[in-house]
């Protein structure tokens, strides 16, 4: 087994491989306890901050239902409410909350924010998403992808297609190489990840064995795909005067059956981070219905609402993982 107690979660680049498998086997050891009625809390005490800048569904109670289920307690702070950001920094507010808590959960913007959090915090910090990374997401995604496929880890093609430079594909693609997969991404070049990130993870890829490819081309990226992988094409933060320009360069890359019979594999998988604009009946899907005469962006209701969908097992899934950081980083 790794160490990882006292240990940071804020990017997939500070894990070997190694220490990924074994959060992903820890992750899938404390589902088979919680379903099977043995799970042992391991936490019981132990105090987690959880701040939340933007808004969230399930990190939040991935969160708060895996401290729950292993004894430990939270407290939600929300996008408003404390001080951080109006009237204390980000130092100040880690070296408050250090004296507090056990460890401590961020969701907010730049990602040097939560490394200073975790700089002065002098307990674990979690990155629960940045404007880079999302890297408790791509856990939950592997081990759904490993759920999902009779091959190892390290055999597995994704594609992710659309904004291939936000969080998400930045993740993808580090975590990718980091697991010796074959990593695609495609989208218009406009939206590829800094030329920074796309280095790093060919330097990644030269140690893993990992197979990277950047296109255009959605042909190239999705042949022969075990999943293909899609987010939002306006992330939270983003001006929503950006949704013309991305409704425009991104329509391409809708994910449909089309593009799910592209692969040329029947078992191809569809997944997503959630939340997703499939149709028009939330605000936002309203509101673009309304103003750009398309029903769904990055993801049509057909594929969706398919077999092929595994968007919900994802979505548990953030449970599992999020449990197994917490466990591994805190436990004694
Ligand atoms: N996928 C994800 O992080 O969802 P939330 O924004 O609901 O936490
Ligand atoms: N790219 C999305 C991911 C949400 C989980 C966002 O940052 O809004």
């Amino acid at each position: 087994s790794y160490n990882l107690r006292n240990r940071h979660f804020l990017a997939l680049r500070d894990f070997s491989p190694r220490e990924i498998g074994f959060l992903l086997k820890l992750s899938a050891d404390l589902k088979a306890a919680k379903y099977g009625g043995y799970e042992v809390p391991r936490l019981t005490g132990k105090e987690i901050a959880l701040i939340f800048e933007k808004d969230s569904t399930r990190t939040r109670v991935g969160f708060e239902v895996a401290a729950n289920d292993q004894g430990a307690h939270v407290t939600y702070l929300g996008p408003s409410g404390s001080h951080l950001g109006k009237k204390e920094t980000v130092k100040d507010t880690a070296r408050v909350l250090g004296r507090v808590y056990d460890a401590i959960e961020y969701r907010g913007f730049g990602h040097p924010i939560v490394e200073t959090l975790a700089q002065y915090a002098g307990v674990p910090v979690y990155n629960g998403l940045t404007d880079e990374f999302h890297p408790t997401q791509i856990l939950a995604d592997f081990l759904t992808m490993s759920e999902h496929s009779d091959k190892p880890l390290g055999q597995v093609a994704y594609a992710f297609l659309g904004d291939a430079g936000n969080n998400m594909g930045d993740s993808l693609l580090i975590g990718g190489a980091k697991m010796g997969m074959d990593v695609r991404l495609c989208g218009p070049k406009a939206c590829w990840p800094d030329p920074a990130i796309q280095d790093e993870a060919h330097r990644i890829a030269e140690t893993t064995g990992a197979r990277i490819t950047i296109t255009e081309e959605v042909g190239e990226a999705v042949k022969g795909a075990d999943f293909i992988y899609t987010d939002v094409w306006l992330s939270m933060g983003e001006s929503k005067d950006k949704w013309e320009e991305r409704i425009r360069q991104l329509l391409p890359y809708q994910v449909n059956s089309d593009v799910m019979a592209q692969t040329g594999n029947p078992q191809t998988k569809f997944m997503h981070c959630l939340p997703a604009f499939h149709n028009a009946e939330t605000e936002v899907g309203a509101d673009i219905a309304k103003h750009f005469d398309i029903t769904a962006m990055e993801v049509t209701e057909e594929v969706f609402e398919s077999p092929a969908s595994i968007v919900f097992d994802q979505a548990e899934n953030r449970l599992h993982t999020i449990k197994a950081i917490l466990v591994a980083t805190l436990a004694n």
